[in-house]
């Protein structure tokens, strides 16, 4: 019996790697150990509970206002006794967080291998997004096996210098994880999601006006990147209230990250503007329900990037630079920068172009077809065979 470690701390690290942990607890041969560092707290709760994964360690790191160093110390010193006392075989780690950054490095002092799920996306710059940019090729250079999404994202691995005998082109588990749950909501009336509590977490009044008949066109907006902070922040801010004020038929939907850097301009400057729903971040289905009622989505988020085309929703992304190109190139997203004007003007030429908008809305999703875990276990499993 192989022991496999799986160390995250953030939602999105739960939510792509719950089908990976899944996936493990179906080989027989395996055995994972899950250990939740806690640097999220009430967001990494809400996706254990939706994926019902119990964690075997919690590190319980988060503090309000964390800075950078105060999660890689704490995930460190955390570590070092977890990865004594489970001495796995390997440990997987997910992304681009300083949780995952952390973890790897745990690993490497005490020269345990590690698996990197997600490998291979760079901008190239290394302050965008910050500092993830920096933690992911990080863990790539400490990794011994590398879980690439896409083909784009193995080739840089390649220009790296990395073995290709150690890298997987596997798809993202996220879309695993989403087809999963938007099976689910889907499949669900509007009388049973709300017998299920579904969507006790949206505000009621965005649910009965997505309910009219026709409904209005909805835009999910979501942001917390660290780079953005302060006057891009706030720049972004103008722009949301510039779309829905300039456009009366458009309703926003905006869950707002728990930290208080995004907190603070987002409540100020949007707060109380007609038609603009501010909210706590909702679990994962009830995200999945509004991300399939949206008309399109802004967003900063990496995943949300990944998951909109399965959901033929056409995302702008609020950033300088993506790593993600593909979405890009396939024809789903657009760059639309962190400046109020470009924000706007990209964002009304979807709503008013509707043959540009029809055609960002067919596109296959390039990140992953929903069975990325199964590639994911099967390569850890074979390569943990080879190592005997
Ligand atoms: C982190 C990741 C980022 C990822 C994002 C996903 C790093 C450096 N950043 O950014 O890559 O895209 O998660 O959302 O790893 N907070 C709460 N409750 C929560 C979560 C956060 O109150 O459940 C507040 C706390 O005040 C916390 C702050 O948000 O200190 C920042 O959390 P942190 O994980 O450091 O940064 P994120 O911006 O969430
Ligand atoms: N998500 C969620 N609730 C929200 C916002 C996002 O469940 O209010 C999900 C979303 O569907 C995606 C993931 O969280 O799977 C993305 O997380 P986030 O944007 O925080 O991080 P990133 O992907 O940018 O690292």
């Amino acid at each position: 019996m192989k022991t496999v470690l799986l160390v995250f701390g953030t939602r999105p690290e739960a939510i792509k790697l719950a089908p990976v942990v899944r996936e493990l607890e179906n080989r027989p041969g395996l055995s994972p150990v899950v250990c939740v560092t806690g640097q999220h707290r009430e967001m990494l709760r809400q996706v254990l509970d939706v994926f019902h994964i119990h964690p075997d360690y919690d590190l319980g790191i988060m503090a309000e206002n964390q800075s950078l160093s105060d999660v890689t110390t704490r995930v460190l010193t955390g570590l070092e006794r977890v990865v004594a006392e489970v001495a796995p075989d390997v440990m997987i780690v997910q992304g681009d967080t300083t949780t995952a950054m952390a973890a790897a490095l745990a690993a490497y002092y005490a020269q345990i291998p590690v698996a990197h799920v997600e490998a291979g996306l760079r901008t190239g710059d290394k302050y965008s997004p910050f500092p993830e940019e920096i933690n992911r090729r990080f863990v790539d250079v400490l990794a011994d096996i590398h879980f690439a999404p896409t083909e784009h994202a193995r080739e840089n691995l390649l220009r790296e210098g990395v073995d290709p005998r150690r890298v997987h082109v596997t798809g993202n588990s996220g879309i695993d994880a989403l087809l999963h749950v938007a099976r689910n909501v889907k499949a669900l009336t509007a009388e049973e999601s709300k017998a299920r509590g579904l969507l006790d977490e949206v505000p009621s009044e965005l649910v009965s006006r997505m309910q009219t008949d026709p409904p209005p066109r909805m835009i999910l907006v979501t942001g917390h990147r660290r780079e953005s902070f302060g006057e891009r922040f706030r720049a972004i801010c103008h722009a949301l209230r510039e779309i829905v004020t300039t456009h009366r038929d458009v309703e926003m939907a905006y869950p707002v990250h728990l930290n208080p850097n995004v907190r603070t301009p987002v409540y100020e400057i949007l707060g109380g503007v007609e038609r603009i729903h501010l909210f706590d971040p909702p679990g994962y289905p009830a995200f999945v329900w509004l991300l399939s009622q949206s008309y399109l989505v802004l967003t900063d988020s990496g995943g949300v990037q990944e998951e909109a085309p399965s959901l033929g929703k056409p995302a702008l992304v609020m950033r300088e630079v993506t790593e993600r190109p593909e979405g890009v190139e396939a024809g789903c997203a657009r760059i639309v920068g962190v400046a109020t004007e470009s924000i706007v003007s990209g964002t009304t030429c979807l709503l008013e172009d509707s043959e540009t908008y029809g055609r960002m809305s067919k596109v296959a999703n390039p990140y992953g077809d929903g069975r990325a875990a199964s590639r994911i276990v099967d390569a850890t499993e074979e390569w943990l065979g080879r190592s005997e």
